[in-house]
């Protein structure tokens, strides 16, 4: 194809397991977003909003996109930043790695890094009512708000979900992702439920992260969790959930670089090894769709250098069949997730979420009850 770099975003391919998934199991099919041009799933809505807000003129020639995030969404709101003329303004937190600091200045982005903890111990919430201050403060500013803004899932409704269902005609199973927004797990799991009602709907959380409820502790792994369950996700679509420590994170996404050469970030790593656990459990012709959102190159720092994980006391390396062992003794967090659902709509008014997302989610829901049971997509 020729055409910009954000018509390159999406249709990511399905990836096979041939070494570590065995023929007598479920198949584990890996849905690789690294290949988006942003190098991770966020370029989907991060692309997606933006378009939304240009549309309805909340975001003019000359404007500022200011965003809170640990990572990803920001280098996609960069990139797209620099492909349309924006000026970026991102804030991050410590647990962002240099890699992806170079690669949100790379972009041209500024960055503001948040030092200050929210009361579960995370920077979520600080992280947030500064960008919504700053925004409001600002000129021309449009805050994209992946938190609170449902176009963030429904960009997964209409893109990544589609993609999925159509490159698995023979069926699918059961579906797993990870979980931090909610908007992949939230849009994905909603087409699903109404298209595929068949297939098991998985989110992954990590051990100190309370979307699915439990105690708030500290944890590494970048880009999953939240203190509180996302709007974004409707957790009657969830089937069962599962909570990964960082250790067997890492573990798995070093073991899957080393024996079937896919690179990935942590997140991806955990949600990997719950497609095993499941493999083991279904027969060769179910079909488990596991999201990989990103890739290893943005972890070199931390997941690819022996030394820091030497330092963080995690094992650096394992075989095929440790791998496979740590899968078999995963036990499931939840069986029942919508029971620990912790939604907190006092943040609407204490975060003060702008109006722009407010407006656009309630356009959103209005369309969408408009077009209910008598169209596929809204719009
Ligand atoms: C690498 C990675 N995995 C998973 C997620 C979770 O996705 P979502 O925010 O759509 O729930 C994120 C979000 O930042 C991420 O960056």
């Amino acid at each position: 194809m020729i055409g910009t770099i954000l018509e390159t975003i999406g249709q990511t391919p399905l990836i096979t397991l041939p070494n570590t998934n065995k023929a007598d199991e479920g198949r584990v099919l890996f849905k690789y977003e690294r290949y988006n041009p942003g190098g991770s799933i966020k370029d989907r809505a991060a692309s997606y909003i933006i378009a939304e807000a240009e549309r309805r003129g909340l975001l003019k020639p000359g404007g500022t996109i200011i965003e809170s995030s640990s990572g990803n969404f920001g280098i996609s709101l960069a990139m797209i930043g620099a492909a349309k003329g924006y000026r970026v303004l991102i804030l991050v937190d410590p647990k962002t790695t240099p890699a992806n600091l170079a690669l949100l200045k790379g972009f041209g982005a500024e960055v503001i890094v948040v030092t200050e903890q929210d009361d579960s111990g995370s920077y979520h919430k600080t992280r947030i009512s500064l960008a919504n201050k700053l925004a409001r403060e600002m000129e021309h500013a449009f805050r994209p708000d992946q938190c609170f803004n449902l176009l963030n899932s429904d960009a997964h409704y209409k893109s990544t979900a589609r993609e999925i269902i159509e490159a698995c005609p023979a069926g699918l199973a059961v579906f797993i992702t990870a979980v931090s927004t909610g908007g992949q797990l939230g849009g994905i799991s909603k087409y699903l439920k109404t298209f595929a009602p068949e297939a098991q709907i998985i989110g992954v959380d990590a051990v100190g992260s309370a979307i699915f409820g439990g105690h708030k502790d500290a944890y590494l792994i970048p880009g999953i969790g939240l203190g509180w369950t996302p709007v974004n996700l409707n957790m009657d679509h969830v089937d069962r959930a599962y909570k990964v420590t960082d250790e067997q994170a890492f573990l798995t996404a070093r073991v899957l670089a080393r024996h079937e050469g896919i690179l990935m970030g942590p997140s991806s790593g955990a949600c990997a090894l719950v497609a095993l656990k499941i493999a083991q459990e279904l027969s060769p012709d179910q079909q488990i769709v596991c999201m990989i959102s990103d890739g290893g190159e943005r972890y070199i720092q931390t997941l690819f250098n022996d030394e820091w994980m030497e330092q963080q006391g995690f094992a650096t390396a394992a075989d095929i069949e440790t791998l496979r062992t740590m899968a078999r003794q995963l036990q499931p967090w939840s069986m029942r997730p919508a029971d620990h659902a912790n939604y907190r709509s006092d943040l609407i008014e204490s975060l003060e979420v702008p109006d722009t997302t407010l407006l656009m989610n309630a356009e959103l829901q209005g369309r969408e009850a408009y077009h209910s049971g008598n169209s596929l997509y809204l719009d």
